[in-house]
Order: structure tokens, then sequence, then C-alpha cells
């Protein structure tokens, strides 16, 4: 299919989205009542919103002034309240206000903006390799070129401060790291971030951190960037957070940018252009009566339950199938088929097998940045399923080291 008149040279460039692709594979499988099509592939939250939620949500809605246009950044109850709420997940010291707050159309789009407000077409930003797909897309279809930081299963997925300071030219703008990780499911030592933090602020070039999967670390504070007094954090972080998987409500599309007022007044004019004012359904919804925070303990059971179903997949995954590593909503697996590519085992899995699940290759490539061991990891997302469906999905695994008859990496 061609188009008659001439299109931007990063539109070209830009690889096609990736999620409708697994989505073709399964759309060829033949479910059944005993064999349903298992659907590991997007990031997307397998529980409904709260019932409060819910409701205030068609309150919301049925309000005839929610309808209205509102402030850019979004409404001061809701970024008050998600500034008092970050103080609370990043422990005792974190100072943030609702002046360092943008409330965005989704954590997509404050990617977008925060690189309009970085970059220009030719500067640089490094990424951790394998990256998440629409952070990459995003700096190709803004001209900005990617400067991959390779990571490797035998350091956990874990990028290196060293060989990133290596990578850094006059024309870098920024190092975006998400935490824990997409697809690799790696969660960052709060000692890895905090001089991945006085790299950025040494170099006068920004830390991107989209924290996205945030809420479903369990054990503590993410990390300690907040409350750090050596390296204050309105001189060098641009946070990104998605309301999308910590409230399960990805459809309402609402993210978050935490950075410098003074940053922010930039954002502002890219907002502006892409989003006029965020979704106020989900704005109005979260703080009528103070929701928001009433939604901790929502957030706790299905952070609780997301960790013992990542248990349950790795007890269950039969032996030939390696977590390389896990967190967040991903578990990153390496597949046993010695001289396969994993897009050619997704393809197998979701046409045959009925299960989806995404390669490699949706998160690096030769032209931009190839992963280390390319073609042989898969990502699940451990999210998506219950723990019936997480059995189900490991035993047709098994039945697929004898149906394919592809040899097996001893
Ligand atoms: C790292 C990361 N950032 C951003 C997003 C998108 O979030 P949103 O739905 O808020 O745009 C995702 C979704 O999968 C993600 O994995």
């Amino acid at each position: 299919m061609s188009v008659p008149f001439k299109l931007s040279r990063g539109v070209l460039k830009t690889f096609p989205p990736p999620i409708p692709q697994a989505y073709a594979w399964a759309a060829k499988y033949v479910p059944t009542i005993e064999r349903p099509l298992l659907d590991m592939a997007q990031g997307s939250p397998g529980y409904p919103p709260s019932k409060d939620l819910l409701d205030a949500l068609s309150s919301a809605a049925s309000q005839p002034s929610t309808a209205r246009y509102s402030d850019v950044l979004g409404d001061m109850p809701l970024r008050r309240l998600l500034a008092k709420e970050m103080e609370i997940v990043y422990g005792e010291g974190t100072r943030i206000v609702a002046d360092d707050i943008a409330l965005t159309a989704g954590c997509n789009l404050a990617f977008v903006a925060t690189v309009m407000g970085l970059a220009d077409a030719g500067d640089e930003i490094i990424l951790p390799t394998p990256w998440y797909f629409n952070h990459q897309m995003t700096l190709d279809l803004l001209g900005v070129e990617t400067v991959s930081l390779p990571t490797n299963a035998a350091e956990g997925f874990i990028p290196s401060v060293e060989e990133c300071a290596k990578l850094i030219t006059p024309k870098t703008k920024a190092i975006a790291l998400v935490s824990p990780n997409n697809p690799t499911g790696a969660v960052y030592p709060s000692a890895l971030l905090a001089s991945f933090a006085e790299l950025a602020h040494s170099r006068n070039i920004a830390l991107i951190l989209d924290e996205t999967y945030r809420d479903f670390i369990l054990d503590s504070p993410p990390h300690g960037l907040f409350t750090a007094s050596s390296t204050p954090w309105r001189d060098y972080l641009v946070h990104l957070f998605s309301f999308s998987k910590s409230y399960a409500i990805p459809g309402f599309r609402l993210g978050s940018i935490a950075a410098s007022p003074a940053f922010l007044k930039h954002v502002e004019k890219s907002l502006d252009c892409l989003q006029v004012c965020p979704p106020r359904i989900p704005q109005i919804a979260l703080s009528t009566h103070d929701l928001l925070p009433a939604l901790r303990p929502f957030i706790r059971s299905n952070a609780a339950a997301i960790a013992a179903r990542h248990d349950l997949f790795r007890q269950s995954l039969p032996s030939s199938w390696i977590i390389g590593s896990q967190g967040g909503y991903y578990a990153f697996v390496r597949h046993p088929f010695g001289g396969v590519k994993s897009n050619v085992v997704c393809q197998r899995l979701a046409e045959e097998m009925g299960v989806v699940s995404l390669p490699d290759g949706f998160f690096s490539n030769s032209q931009v940045g190839e992963a280390v061991d390319a073609g042989t990891w898969i990502r699940f997302s451990v999210a998506n399923v219950d723990d019936d469906k997480i059995a189900r999905v490991c035993e047709r695994l098994k039945e697929s080291e004898t149906r394919f008859r592809w040899p097996l990496t001893p």
C-alpha cells in the first residue's frame, strides 16, 4: 500500500506497532472450549478496576462539567493527591508538590512530550537494549538517534553505568531508563539508579525514569532519588508514571510527569498541542472524595497476587525454558529451540498452541541496536492471566517441545 504524497522521514523509519503483529498470529489459532487462546502478549492488567473507581468513573462521566476543557497540565486536585501519594511510595523525606506534576493522556504521551522538550532531530538519547518499543519508536518519529546500551542475562539485564558514560557525546540529551523494566522485568537496584542520577547530573543531561510498574515492587521504596540531598532530583530527573497498570484503567489514558516546574513550563508547550488537557473523567474520578489514596490497598493486593503468579510461572515452566529476569508485569524467558529465532517460535506458539507472547525482536533490532543473544528471548506478560492460565501456558510450552520437532538446546 503506497501513499501518493510525501511522508516524513521519521514515520518512514519507524517500525509498525508490534502488538497487532502478535495478534495477527493469534487470529490464526482455532480455539476450543478445552483449549482457549492464552494471551500473555500485551502488558494489560488481567484484573478490573476497583468497584469504587468504576462508580466514580461513571459518576464523573455523567457530570456536564466533566465535558469541558481544563488546565493543560491537569486538574490541581489530582496533581496534589498524586504528589502526596508519591511521598508515600518513595518514603520519608520525599518532597514533591503539585507544581512538580503534569498529568498526561497516558505515560506514552508523557514520554513523547518529554523528548520534545529535551531533544531536536539529530540529537541522541541512550536506551538500554532491549528497550520498550514505544520509547524507541518515539525517538525515530522525532528524528532523535537511539543510542543502544546493551544489557545481558548474565548481569540480570541491569545496564552498566560505566558503559553508559562511554556513550555520552555532545549530542546526548538524556538517558531513558524503565524500572521495573519492560520487556525484561528487571528491577534496577536503588544504588544503580543513584549512580545513573550522578552520571546524568554531572554531564548536564536529563535522566528520564519511566516507573510505570513501580507499584509492583513490594518490599521497599523503589529508590531514593526523591530523598537524596547530594543531587536534588529537580536538577536532572524527569519521572514518568502511568495510571494504566496500578489502577487498571489503561483505556482511560492517564499518566504523569514529575519534574521541576521550570522544565514543565517547556513541556506545557508540547502538551498544549498534543492533549490540550488530560482526560477529565479519570482525573475527576480519582480526586473526588480523595479516592486516589484510598486505592492503595487495591494496588497492594494486585501487586501481591502478581508476585505470587511470578513464583507460580517460575515453578511451572518446563525446565528447558530459562527465565533471564522477572519482575513488574513481565518474565523474559530463553526458549529451548536451538538455532530458531524467537519471532518464529512466537508465531508458531500463537498459531498452533494458542499461546500469545512477544519475541525479543520487538524490543531490539540490528538497525538500531541488537539485543545480546538476539532471537533467543521471549517476553511473557504474567499480569495478563490468572493462576489457572499460567499452568495451562506452561503445559502447552512443554507440548511444543515435541510438536514443533525442532532440536532442543542441550
Ligand atoms: C514502560 C512503559 N511505559 C509506558 C507504557 C504505556 O503507559 P500508558 O498506558 O500510560 O500510556 C507502558 C505500557 O505497556 C510501558 O510498559
